[in-house]
Order: C-alpha cells, then sequence, then structure tokens
C-alpha cells in the first residue's frame, strides 16, 4: 500500500515541479526574479490619451535568449482596448479623468498574472488634445492621472510614465513600430548577425492632420550638416542609433488643405470664411467646414481641374519647409496613416495589409478624383469631396517637396503582420528597453550607459516604496 502512495506523491511532486519549472521559464519574471536563461514573455502597457478617446495598447513580448545579446524577439498578443471621450473632456473634473481610466487598468489587471503586475512597465502619453488644454488644466487632470497609474499596481516608477508626448517623439516611435514589425533591426537570419545597421532599416512617412513626419536611419550622417537640429541620438537595446528626424508643422493633410484654399483665395473674401478652389468643381460648395475651431463656406470655381489643383498645391509645398530627401531615393518607403487612408479611399491599395504602388499612381488616381463633377463627388462620405485636394496634395508633397521621382517605390500599409503601424508599440519597446536596461537583462557596451541607471534610480524617488524596494533589488542582482 506504501508504494503506491509514495509513487504518487513523487508524480505530484514531480509534476508540481515541472509546472513551476514552466511557469518560471515560460515568464520573464515566474518566480519574481528576472529569468535570463530562457526564452521568457513579458508584457508592456502603453496608454494612447488622445483627443476623441483614451486607448490602452497592452504588448505581449517574447524576449529570446541568446548568447551574446538578449533581444526582444517580437510582440506576440496585442490588446487594443478603447474608452471615450478623452481626458482632455474632464477638463473641469481631473478625478473624473482619472476615474475615465479604470475599465483600462481593470482590463490590463486580467490580462497580465497577478505575479506579474509589478514587472510589467506602464506609460500613458497625452497628445493633442491635452496639449491644447488652457493653463493649469492638463497639469490638473495629468496630476490625477499619473497617481491612478502609479498606483494601478503595474510598473510606473521610471523618468516620463505619464506625460503630454512632443510631437518629434510620434515620428520616432512609428519609426521603431514599423523597423520592428518588418524586423529590420533584428532577425533571426545568421548571415545578417544581430546587430541592427542603417542599410536595412526602412524610411517612415506619417502624415497626420496637423503635420507631417518623417524618420529615417541614415548611412550617410553628412545629412546632419545640412540639416541642423534634425538629429536624434537613440540607445535601444544596447546599440546607437542615430535617426533623422523632423515634424513638418501646417504640412499635415487637414493643415495643408486650408492653406492650398487660402493660397487661392483673396484676403477680402476670406475675412467672410468664403473660400474659393480649383480643386473643387464648379457649382459645388462644402459649408460649414470646421478646422482650428473656425468655420469655412467652401466653392469650385470654373477652373477645376487637376492642373490647376496641382499648381497651387505645388506653390504651398514649395513656400514649405520640406526638403529634398537624396538618399531616399529609389529604395521602397513606408508610408502610413493619410497616405494610406487616401490610397485606399481611391482604390490604389485594398484592405489594412496594402501594398506597394508608384508614386506616379498618387497622380494618376488624383487626375481622376479631379474630373469628376458636383453630382458625383456628393456622395454622404466625408473625404469625396476633398478627394482632388488631397491626392493631388499627396502627390505634389513626395514630388516636388520631397523630391522623389514619378517611379519611387512607395509602400502603403496600416497593418504589418496584423499589426497595426503606429507609434504605440515602438514606445512599448522603448518602455520596455529601459525597463530592462534597468534590470540588468540587456548587457550594454557603451560605459556611459551607467549614468543613465544612475539618473533613473534618482527619479525613482517619487515612487511608491514596494517598488522602488524591488528595484533596487534587481539592480544589485
Ligand atoms: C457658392 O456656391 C453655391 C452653390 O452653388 C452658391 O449658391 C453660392 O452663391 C456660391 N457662393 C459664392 C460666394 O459664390
Ligand atoms: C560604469 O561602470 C563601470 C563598472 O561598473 C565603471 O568602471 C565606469 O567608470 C562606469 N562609468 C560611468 C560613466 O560611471
Amino acid at each position: 500500500m506504501i508504494f503506491p502512495i509514495f509513487s504518487f506523491l513523487l508524480i505530484s511532486l514531480f509534476s508540481l515541479l515541472s509546472v513551476v519549472t514552466t511557469k518560471t521559464q515560460y515568464w520573464c519574471h515566474g518566480d519574481g526574479i528576472l529569468n535570463n536563461q530562457h526564452t521568457c514573455r513579458f508584457f508592456t502597457i502603453v496608454i494612447d490619451a488622445g483627443s476623441t478617446g483614451t486607448r490602452l495598447h497592452l504588448y505581449q513580448s517574447k524576449r529570446k535568449y541568446s548568447k551574446r545579446f538578449h533581444i526582444i524577439h517580437a510582440q506576440i498578443i496585442f490588446i487594443p482596448f478603447q474608452v471615450k471621450p478623452g481626458l482632455s473632456s474632464f477638463a473641469k473634473s481631473p478625478s473624473s479623468a482619472a476615474d475615465s481610466l479604470e475599465p483600462l487598468l481593470q482590463r490590463a489587471r486580467k490580462e497580465v498574472p497577478h505575479f506579474m503586475w509589478e514587472k510589467t512597465p506602464i506609460t500613458l502619453k497625452a497628445t493633442a488634445g491635452l496639449r491644447l488644454l488652457p493653463g493649469d488644466m492638463a497639469d490638473d487632470i495629468l496630476e490625477k492621472v499619473e497617481e491612478r497609474v502609479f498606483n494601478s499596481g503595474f510598473f510606473a516608477a521610471f523618468p516620463d510614465a505619464v506625460n503630454v508626448m512632443p510631437g518629434s517623439d510620434e515620428g520616432v516611435y512609428s519609426w521603431f513600430t514599423l523597423n520592428i514589425l518588418l524586423e529590420t533591426l533584428f532577425t533571426d537570419e545568421p548571415s545578417v548577425g544581430n546587430k541592427p545597421a542603417a542599410h536595412r532599416s526602412v524610411a517612415a512617412f506619417d502624415l497626420g492632420g496637423g503635420s507631417t513626419q518623417l524618420t529615417y536611419w541614415p548611412n550617410n550622417e553628412a545629412v546632419f550638416s545640412e540639416h541642423i537640429g534634425y538629429k536624434r541620438d537613440i540607445d535601444f537595446f544596447g546599440h546607437h542609433i542615430r535617426l533623422f528626424t523632423h515634424s513638418f508643422l501646417g504640412n499635415g493633410l487637414i493643415a495643408a488643405r486650408l492653406n492650398i484654399l487660402q493660397m487661392e483665395t483673396d484676403n477680402e473674401i476670406e475675412s467672410a470664411h468664403q473660400l474659393f478652389t480649383s480643386c473643387l468643381p464648379e457649382g459645388f460648395q462644402l459649408t460649414e467646414w470646421e478646422y482650428a475651431l473656425k468655420f469655412w463656406n467652401i466653392n469650385g470655381t470654373s477652373s477645376h481641374s487637376f492642373a490647376t489643383c496641382y499648381d497651387i498645391a505645388k506653390k504651398f509645398v514649395e513656400s514649405s519647409e520640406i526638403m529634398h530627401l537624396k538618399e531616399l531615393k529609389g529604395s521602397p518607403i513606408y508610408l502610413f496613416s493619410y497616405f494610406f487612408d487616401r490610397a485606399l479611399n481611391s482604390g490604389l491599395v485594398k484592405g489594412n495589409d496594402g501594398g506597394q504602388i508608384e508614386l506616379r499612381q498618387f497622380k494618376e488616381a488624383a487626375e481622376i478624383a479631379c474630373q469628376r463633377g458636383p453630382s458625383e463627388i456628393d456622395d454622404g462620405s466625408h473625404w469625396m469631396p476633398w478627394q482632388c485636394l488631397d491626392l493631388t496634395y499627396i502627390y505634389s508633397l513626395l514630388k516636388d517637396g520631397y523630391e522623389f521621382e514619378d517611379n519611387q517605390p512607395i509602400v502603403l500599409a496600416k497593418k504589418i503582420k496584423g499589426m497595426e503601424v503606429s507609434w504605440g508599440q515602438g514606445l512599448a519597446f522603448a518602455t520596455a528597453n529601459e525597463f530592462q536596461l534597468t534590470e540588468g537583462a540587456i548587457k550594454t557596451t557603451v560605459q556611459e550607459q551607467n549614468a543613465t541607471v544612475v539618473d533613473q534610480i534618482f527619479d525613482l524617488v517619487y515612487s511608491g516604496t514596494n517598488q522602488v524596494l524591488l528595484y533596487f533589488n534587481i539592480i544589485s542582482v
């Protein structure tokens, strides 16, 4: 009798052990300390506090074990979840702004195993909505929101965990997202090696409403002496990357519409909030078009044609700061946001996966759109009346601004490998990098990087005591 019980106990003990081992190996902090011996999984939480809503981006990623250094291989799960309205709608009641995060935090607590909470970095970035709020309102909201995020159970004890994100960061993080999804920075291919290299990376072109961003990793650093102030140094998982990035304010699609309309309308008529454009057919009127809290009536003209619309768009593009980019000529560039949306509307690409086209196709699509008459463009969709102007502007921006040739290869994508190309994931990687760097999980080659760690420890003074203690334990390992 004793024998079967004994063996049963042994078997139980064995299966218990194997469960423990599996959990420890499977998760990067399965038993509380960092698993540095196996490929393991971890989470990162990014909260995108936009003007219309607040989105939770919960990433589960895999860190690959390798002898030389550790790389974060690929995010394997992404859980998006949104609440409305955005934080800026709670200007009169900052604590309600904090309350509005609760469903997102609860969702994250449900998805992340409890033992991983304190090892899961969380960051909240506010964008345009909060930037526009007057005076102390944004600060009051951020203060309450920060308190809520710090007490969420997740790890928020690092610099700028909760803040308003500068516009230029969006471009950099979008570039990261793109290159991580395309695996141009790290790859399993042994002949290529695991060192990220400029020549393998791709350029990211983002088109928002107010501004357009360009970010790439130049092969040749000479470009920085021509364009001072467009340099952005980044330490990424132990590697140094010098990016060229700029956000052109006023060159976003919606801002460009207004600029182009104003170029064709004389000041007197404009003061009556009436605009005229050759990018709309005669007899067509758009009423009460709103931009930046102003309302406009817009009429088409008898000179409506692609050629006239293009002349005016070109004049605007050439008067803006968009610069010639020699280095990117001929190799595929990646375009997303409004670039993608307008290409999709005009049938240049189909579905979220997008595809590769040539620049001249934007021109051809614009020519078709500019031939439509008043009844054809009045189909009820918000983008249809603008299609002639939008496509013409996009063409001119790339052709006369960045000076790409008509046969320039362009890749349009909304999603790559099922993941949306947006700044969220790039930020998640940067956050994970920062977190793991401080844990010593990433071996850095550059000595001065100790300074980063030291700075961060000082920055911890304002954080929760529990987390600080845990943090120091890890640091001293
Ligand atoms: C704009 O177009 C509408 C509709 O065709 C027309 O009734 C109106 O008079 C036009 N406005 C101006 C200022 O020309
Ligand atoms: C970084 O740490 C190493 C060894 O731990 C030390 O020798 C070096 O002086 C440190 N560098 C800086 C910039 O503090």
